[in-house]
């Protein structure tokens, strides 16, 4: 279905309530999510961006009852991952000379997807731009490791929108899909959750970013992502949160993490919680126990705190497969300025603390306070041994 974004400019995208998962199960989904494709429609008709393959036939079906798609003059791709370049392919079936404009980047990822280089590529960087008719043209906006080493933006002057593509996106089905009109709770948690989870690793890159755009003194009246709400009140306002994300984010808030085998790693977990409360009643502390949690809501939290502390009991001279997991994906995230800390029960030989020790190290934490190793089931005194930990990460 084409929806009106401003002018003659329309989104022609999928709202998939349906989704459970994307980036294989890498990533939770529990709100819905889109695949956001724009349409517009001045003296030059451009489609800027597709859907994931399994609605390829949908996407082009409905983009055929809105126009001739041999009246498409060029498409931009401003990223090639598959949830925005999947139906390209059944697209081009019907026009398969129209130009597609994006980076050199993209047409490596295009290329080595779908297997075209017969395709008809125009190669652009920052700068360049296309006149689309009516006193309006496209800009693009090199959007290098936002996420992808292929990803632009693209801006259209006269309307002042700025099709941000990954950037400022949400996993969100926002069937009213404009930001004033969607549940706000859900839309902050959710463009957290995905800056948390998919676009952290890049926070230097996305400071200097923001610095460019803002250089460029672009007016901006919407900024039109490829997924979730546009953001057409107060548009910057995502651009300022992704500011403010960007530079070490954090909340006075301490997250706990641990998995456990018979309970003893969880009594240390929600004792180092009432050790926290009783020095610091305002810091806000979260337990989690890995196995049982979503690991992107997890992390989300680990992102808005100062400090973490992971717990996991000794395994086979190491820790949980859980634990450990978890901490591969946090290795992935490189979060900054964070402290750790560490703990677990032991049995037999007791390596799992160290073990966690050096994970964490090697992920950017700054490890504190005593390592906590209790044999077998916690007494009170190990209890009590929490509160050097919950002294050290409160520092
Ligand atoms: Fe990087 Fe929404 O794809």
């Amino acid at each position: 279905m084409k929806r009106l974004v401003k002018n003659n400019v329309s989104w022609v995208g999928k709202i998939d309530w349906e989704l459970e998962t994307f980036h294989g199960d890498d990533y939770s989904i529990n709100n819905g999510s889109s695949q956001n494709a724009y349409l517009i429609q001045e003296e030059k008709t451009v489609l800027i961006d597709t859907v994931w393959k399994p609605y390829e036939r949908e996407f082009r079906e409905n983009l055929e009852r809105e126009i001739d798609l041999e009246k498409i003059d060029f498409i931009v791709m401003n990223h090639g991952e598959v949830d925005h370049s999947g139906a390209l392919p059944y697209l081009m079936e019907k026009i398969p000379n129209t130009p597609i404009y994006c980076t050199a980047n993209a047409v490596k990822s295009l290329v080595g997807q779908y297997h075209h280089p017969e395709w008809n590529f125009k190669v652009v960087k920052t700068g360049d731009s296309v006149d689309i008719g009516n006193g309006k043209s496209l800009v693009f906006v090199d959007m290098r490791m936002l996420h992808w080493p292929d990803s632009m933006a693209t801006y259209m002057t006269g309307d002042n929108i700025l099709f941000s593509n990954d950037a400022f996106g949400q996993h969100l089905a926002v069937e009213e899909l404009f930001n004033d009109k969607t549940d706000q709770c859900l839309l902050w948690e959710e463009a957290l959750k995905y800056y948390a989870n998919i676009l952290a690793p890049f926070s230097p890159l996305v400071k200097r970013k923001i610095e460019e755009i803002v250089g460029m003194n672009l007016p901006i009246d919407i900024i039109a992502p490829s997924h979730g709400a546009i953001w057409r009140d107060n548009p910057l306002q995502i651009v300022e949160k992704y500011a403010k994300w960007a530079d070490n984010y954090q909340e006075d808030q301490i997250t706990i993490v641990y998995d456990t085998m018979w309970d003893g790693t969880k009594a240390l977990a929600h004792s180092l919680a009432n050790e926290i409360q009783k020095i610091s009643p305002d810091t806000r502390v979260k337990i989690f126990n890995i196995s049982q949690t979503d690991k992107n809501d997890i992390m989300t939290q680990v992102f808005v705190s100062k400090a973490i502390a992971v717990g996991s009991p000794t395994v086979g001279q190491s820790i949980l497969s859980s634990v450990a997991g978890w901490l591969h994906f946090l290795f992935e995230l490189k979060f900054k300025k964070k402290k750790a800390a560490v703990f677990g029960c032991y049995g037999w030989s007791g390596e799992g603390v160290e073990v966690l020790e050096e994970l964490l190290i090697k992920s950017g934490f700054e490890v504190t306070g005593p390592k906590v190793k209790v044999n077998w089931n916690p007494k009170q005194e190990n209890l009590q041994e929490m509160k050097g930990i919950a002294e050290a990460l409160l520092q």
